[in-house]
């Protein structure tokens, strides 16, 4: 499974691409608002030393700007994907990034169903938002492995990024179902290579070792 990070911080990316956990990046409006940074320049940054695929939004809601923005921040690098809403529009937009060999990530998915016509539209990505359904009391995850079981049925390339990943029982339970991709924050990526099984372990071996010198 690859790990994309979730934010628009280029401090956090680095720190975490220097783990070599990055495979890609996603941002968003919120995440790029939160960074207080010129949106371009910060995509710009992160293409700079991320190898891997980059999602901008487009703002615009109808597909005629979505296009157009898409474009604008597609030639800013080759590894620009264009997050583009799931809507009727968002789907329209989608078709023609796909006929110009532009990719899309589909986000803000909450369905299955929504998830199988961004496919039919020739989304490259989709990203449904695991956490943001378990915050309303529904079950996110039951939602991926539908998508995981319809784009098999049909062999869909289309990659599932496991997205609004709250803790790494999202991430566990993303590899567990086959998504393609989950995309973490910075939050939980820390946490992820933490067990305090681990933290008594070293100390006992290091303890056992001092013992054994005296
Ligand atoms: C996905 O690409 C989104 O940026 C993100 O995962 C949304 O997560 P949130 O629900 O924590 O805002």
């Amino acid at each position: 499974m690859k790990f994309f990070i979730d934010t628009a911080e280029v401090g956090e990316i680095r720190a975490a691409h220097a783990l070599g956990l990055v495979d890609g990046v996603t941002t968003n409006p919120s995440l790029i608002a939160k960074s207080g940074r010129d949106f371009k320049d910060v995509i710009r940054e992160i293409a700079s030393f991320v190898d891997g695929p980059i999602s901008a939004e487009v703002i615009a809601l109808d597909a005629e700007g979505m296009v157009r923005e898409g474009r604008e921040l597609a030639a800013i690098h080759e590894n620009i994907v264009i997050k583009v809403p799931m809507t009727e529009e968002g789907l329209k937009a989608t078709r023609i990034f796909s006929a110009e060999g532009i990719r899309t990530n589909v986000t803000l998915v909450f369905s299955a169903l929504q998830a199988l016509l961004a496919a039919k539209a020739g989304a490259s990505y989709v990203s449904p938002f695991v956490g943001r359904l378990d915050d309303v009391g529904h079950d996110g995850m039951e939602g991926i492995e539908q998508i995981r079981t319809i784009f098999d049925n049909y062999g869909y390339a289309t990659e599932i990024i496991v997205a609004s990943v709250r803790s790494p029982m999202h991430v566990l339970n993303a590899g567990l179902l086959g998504a393609d991709i989950c995309t973490i924050p910075p939050s939980v990526i820390s946490q992820l290579a933490k067990h305090p099984l681990t933290d008594v372990g070293i100390a006992k071996f290091m303890a056992d070792w001092e013992k054994a010198k005296k």
